[in-house]
């Protein structure tokens, strides 16, 4: 490509331009407002959005410098945004699956060893190349979805050496990898063998050494722990963990009430933590909480479907106005998925999501979740030029065509980098 136009991008008379418009998480109603555009022109110029032009209004720019797209016919919506996985991973876990099938709960499998803890093991194994190999395959399925930005986070390490691997694992491939990766720490995934019945030292162990050591080389922007019962179940750790993070500088998420109502949701209203993820169980005071201090209910549709459990009560938290989220949950247990798809006819159909909704929640709700709504998420002169085109001329086709890719066009800062 000639270097003029690297980055400079005319998508000229979308049948929809899908804005999205916003720079914040949007809450309860504010959600059904996507701010579209009919036959709308967006102009990206050295990668950031310059101009979004109504039909009729004239481009203001010179066309020989930019490489033009007729999306007559097509949809153009923001990348979306996956704000909680777990991508980076040795190992797999298809027996696991077979065995809920068969009636196992996903908590009698990690209780007896399988689920973190197995692939903590086999992440321990991998090579940094090995990791870095596998997570970029996940990465080029998920851009081909429309995702733009995906949150990551470590885990599987559970101690100094794996955990500082699949962060750094994270970090190359956020410089070499079109996708834009943010990685988050989740040092409190499970107790691992060698910390059992040990909980509080593990959680001192996290606190104290490796804290320090993430912030210092700067690896993670976030923090995160699971909450759950016989997971971190005593309530203080949790509440110090984070508390501690918070002082380090990180942004706090938490997954909150899974598999039981565990005061998750409560605790996150009360840490005003960044998200609040899962959310499950959550307790109607919980919802209530949430909504009032703005935390982001990030909510996993693929995980309950994997996990064969009642979906989160998407409806009633935007009815009690929470800003709520979407994201994948890609993970080797729980949810071996990244279907953008199916997450959005799961959204729609058992959560009861309107597709204006699910829609919200999987760009600018769920860049807010990553505390990046001022720079991606939405279609807004000044932010970054990525944009995913559809082959069909209206975004509600994005839950009705169920389990289907519709995503034609990948443009990661004005540059085509999917064409289907
Ligand atoms: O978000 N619940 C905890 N963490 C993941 C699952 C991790 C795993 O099973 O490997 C989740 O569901
Ligand atoms: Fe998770």
């Amino acid at each position: 490509m000639n270097n003029l136009i690297m980055n400079n991008l005319i998508i000229k008379n979308a049948s929809q331009v899908v804005t999205c418009s916003g720079n914040k998480g949007k809450h309860g109603k504010e959600m059904s407002e996507l701010h579209v555009i009919d036959n709308g022109t967006v102009i990206v110029t050295n990668g950031i959005i310059t101009h979004v032009l109504k039909q009729g209004e004239t481009i203001p720019v010179n066309e020989e410098y930019y490489e033009v797209i007729h999306a007559q016919d097509k949809a153009l919506l923001p990348g979306f945004v996956d704000p909680h996985t777990h991508f980076i991973f040795g190992g797999y876990r298809e027996e696991e699956f077979s065995w809920r099938m068969r009636g196992d709960s996903y908590m009698s499998i990690m209780n007896r060893g399988g689920g973190i803890i197995n692939t903590t093991k086999a992440t321990r194994e991998a090579t940094d190349e090995e990791l870095f190999e596998l997570g970029k395959q996940r990465l080029n399925e998920m851009l081909k979805l429309g995702i733009t930005t995906v949150e990551g986070k470590s885990g599987y390490g559970l101690n100094m050496d794996t955990e500082l691997k699949q962060l750094r694992v994270m970090k190359h491939l956020n410089q070499t990898h079109s996708m834009d990766v943010v990685s988050t720490f989740m040092g409190a995934h499970a107790v691992p063998p060698e910390w059992k019945d040990r909980e509080d030292a593990f959680i001192d162990f996290n606190i104290n050494e490796m804290f320090p050591i993430i912030a210092k080389e700067g690896l993670a922007e976030c923090v995160d722990i699971f909450c759950e019962k016989n997971v971190f179940t005593h309530s203080a750790n949790p509440r110090r963990y984070l508390t501690a993070a918070r002082n380090h500088g990180f942004k706090l998420k938490i997954h909150a009430d899974e598999m039981v109502s565990f005061g998750g949701a409560e605790l996150a209203a009360e840490l005003k933590v960044l998200s609040a993820d899962h959310l499950l169980q959550a307790s109607d005071e919980g919802i209530r909480a949430i909504a009032q201090n703005s935390v982001i209910a990030t909510l996993l549709p693929l995980t309950a479907f994997s996990l064969r459990e009642e979906y989160a009560r998407g409806r009633e938290m935007i009815d009690n106005n929470c800003i709520v989220a979407l994201a994948t949950d890609l993970n080797p247990g729980s949810c071996f998925s990244a279907s953008s798809p199916l997450l959005f006819a799961l959204a729609c159909i058992y959560m009861h999501l309107s597709v204006e909704e699910a829609v919200t929640a999987f760009t600018i709700n769920s860049a807010a979740a990553i505390d990046r709504a001022d720079s991606i998420g939405s279609i807004d002169v000044g932010k970054q030029g990525d944009l995913i085109l559809l082959q069909f001329p209206s975004y509600k086709f994005l839950p009705y065509h169920v389990g289907m890719n519709i995503v034609n066009t990948v443009i990661k800062k004005g540059n085509i980098i999917i064409n289907n």
